[in-house]
């Protein structure tokens, strides 16, 4: 359902992401895995288009897109069919849980404030936090912050969502209960895509792990294939800094 091919990315003259090809199907989860400064979180940008890619084709559904020939149109439609989940969480300061789903739903999606008002707490419902609707992000914690995040991605019903490393900016107590409400996400079958350093969680939960290394896709497979029995020097060599957690025998 989506598909990528030949994406590129530079930054200046560095290049940053090589050839990236990557298919996810309906309502699979795709983890992204590999070392600091690899080109994951660049890739995620690419799609969603919060960074400009050099070239590239992707398929959302039955639309194609050329990267280099986009209009103004297909740029919305493009943003408009993925959501974001961020590393730092990305919530206005100003704005309190329940507004900052709103605040989307309103300006792009065009719904009213009733009708916004509504879908944000069906979806502060299933992140558990109703209560707190009226809270600004500096009365939350960390976990109940990226859940707003994750209930405001979800509100937009996109056709994929996008987590860029959820719970790697979270105290240790707190990665849990956001790992479950992705894994939750996962059982629904919404297409995602989730950048992490969680080996175990991607192992539970992702129908298919891709490895990137200095910008390139260097193995996919499904989880237990790259986790579990990895076979480039690269992935063997990186997973090996995990061993101790996948009980790794290489
Ligand atoms: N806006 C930018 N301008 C210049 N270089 C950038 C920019 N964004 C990312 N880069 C560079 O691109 C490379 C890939 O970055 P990216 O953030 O995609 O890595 P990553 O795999 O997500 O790493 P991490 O695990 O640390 O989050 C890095 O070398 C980074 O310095
Ligand atoms: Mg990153």
């Amino acid at each position: 359902m989506i598909s990528i091919r030949n994406l590129h990315k530079s930054f200046g003259d560095r290049i940053i992401l090589k050839n990236i090809d990557l298919d996810v199907a309906q309502g699979e989860t795709v983890a992204i895995i590999g070392p600091s400064g690899s080109g994951k979180s660049t890739t995620l940008r690419c799609i969603n288009l919060l960074e400009n890619p050099d070239r590239g084709e992707l398929t959302i559904g039955d639309k194609k897109y050329d990267f280099n020939k986009l209009s103004k149109h297909e740029i919305t439609e493009i943003r408009r069919t993925t959501a974001m989940v961020f590393q730092n969480f990305s919530l206005y300061e100003n704005k309190t849980a329940l507004e900052n789903i709103t605040l989307p739903l309103i300006k792009a999606k065009k719904y009213s404030k009733k009708d916004a008002e509504k879908e944000a707490l069906t979806q502060l419902e299933k992140v558990g936090l109703v209560d707190w609707k009226d809270h600004y992000p500096s009365q939350l914690s960390g976990g109940q912050q990226q859940r707003v995040g994750i209930a405001r991605a979800l509100a937009l019903k996109p056709e994929v969502i996008l987590f860029d490393e959820p719970t790697s900016a979270l105290d240790p107590e707190r990665v849990q209960g956001v790992l479950e409400i992705i894994k939750e996400i996962s059982e629904q079958r919404i297409t995602s895509i989730i950048v992490t350093h969680e080996l175990e969680f991607a192992l539970d939960v992702a129908d298919k792990v891709v490895f990137i290394a200095d910008g390139e896709i260097v193995e996919t497979g499904t989880a237990k294939e790259v986790l579990k029995n990895p076979k480039d020097e690269r992935t063997i060599k990186f997973l090996g800094h995990f061993a101790d957690k996948l009980e790794y025998v290489i």
